[in-house]
């Protein structure tokens, strides 16, 4: 059987801090796998020894191979196995490509040429495997990496995501002020493979002790400026602020990638990359405490998502029946490109 072509992207399934020596078992589009670490790096596995169907993320790992908690049976990184009762007994465990990237652990299904080829028929069989995404910007320097497991499918998530029409409501410190919502500047174009989307208005209100951290004060003009992508489905964001009279640039800017991994049909992980432009202090500790901050605020916003998004009375993708505004534009645009690009579905 041909395996959803979903499972051909790359995508961050678990963070690299939270797989110990012992095996652990993710879940990526309803399918159980199993992620370990060997001596010479990490394995994914399908997490079902194909003796009897044990659960290999229950085992653990002896000599670099991954030894099935039921009969010992015993898999090295490429799935080949065998078994320690029967030696003459050879089993294969379906493998998965690893990467590890910004502290997280990716993982891809390597589909073969055929299998692509068999699910998009225009595509050339000799289809390359993705690259893993491109993220970050010169002057940049990665502060963190966060999850979070929100109980929602994939795309009213992603809508969430894709406009500042919620954030005077939702959101503490992150967009826009509420009486500047109608006249707010927002763009958006698109081409075959990303929607882009730019807007700019007044800052909502800061408290001050942010403000003198960051530079940033309510009514600065804010710029937010993201990339939708959609192999694996991610935006790219670049987030930065000017002031209001001058139209000088603040020095304090975010860039970040939030990717959307669907572990099943209710439930997606979120894995958001964090940048900063900040440039190290001089005064030890005092890095570590602004970049913690910082992760704090991304995580505080996020969960505020979370929690509208989760709350949905529907949380169907479909579109129909919905009043959507100028804000919701380009959410047509992400249905048909999630369809064609991400699960391989010919328009
Ligand atoms: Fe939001």
């Amino acid at each position: 059987m041909t395996p959803p072509f979903e499972l051909g992207h790359w995508h961050p399934i678990l963070l690299d801090r939270d797989l110990g020596s012992r095996p652990k078992r993710v879940t990526l589009h309803g399918q159980d796998l199993v992620v370990f670490r060997t001596s010479t790096g990490l394995g994914a596995l399908d997490d079902t020894c194909p003796h009897r169907r044990a659960r290999l993320s229950d085992g653990r790992v002896v000599a670099d191979r991954l030894v099935c908690p039921y009969h010992g049976f015993r898999f090295d990184k490429a799935g080949l196995g065998e078994s320690p009762g029967t030696p003459t007994v050879r089993a294969a465990c379906r493998s998965w490509q690893v990467a590890l990237a910004w502290d997280a652990i990716w993982v891809r299904l390597d589909l073969g040429a055929q299998a692509l080829h068999d699910l998009t028929p225009d595509a050339s069989p000799t289809h390359k495997a993705p690259p893993l995404p491109t993220l970050g910007r010169p002057g940049f320097r990665h502060i963190g990496t966060l999850v979070h497991d929100v109980a929602a499918p994939l795309e009213p998530l992603v809508d969430n995501f894709c406009e500042v029409e919620h954030t005077p409501t939702t959101h503490a410190l992150f967009g826009y002020r509420e009486d500047a919502l109608a006249t707010l500047d927002v763009r958006w174009s698109a081409d075959d493979t990303t929607v882009r989307v730019q807007n700019r208005g007044p800052q909502k209100p800061i408290p001050a002790l942010v403000s003198r951290l960051f530079g940033v004060r309510g009514g600065d003009t804010f710029i937010d400026d993201w990339v939708v992508h959609f192999s694996p489905v991610h935006i790219v964001y670049d987030q930065g602020w000017e002031h209001p009279e001058t139209g000088a640039p603040i020095a304090d800017a975010v860039h970040l990638g939030v990717f959307f991994v669907p572990i099943d049909r209710d439930e997606t992980r979120l894995v958001t990359v964090l940048f900063s432009n900040r440039a190290p202090s001089r005064l030890p500790g005092v890095d570590a405490l602004v970049q913690q901050i910082l992760r704090g605020i991304v995580d505080r916003e996020v969960r505020l998502d979370q929690r509208q998004v989760e709350r949905l009375a529907d949380p169907s993708p479909d579109l129909r029946g919905t009043r959507l505004g100028r804000f919701d534009a380009p959410l047509r645009e992400h249905r048909k490109r999630i369809d064609r690009l991400y699960r391989g579905r010919p328009a």
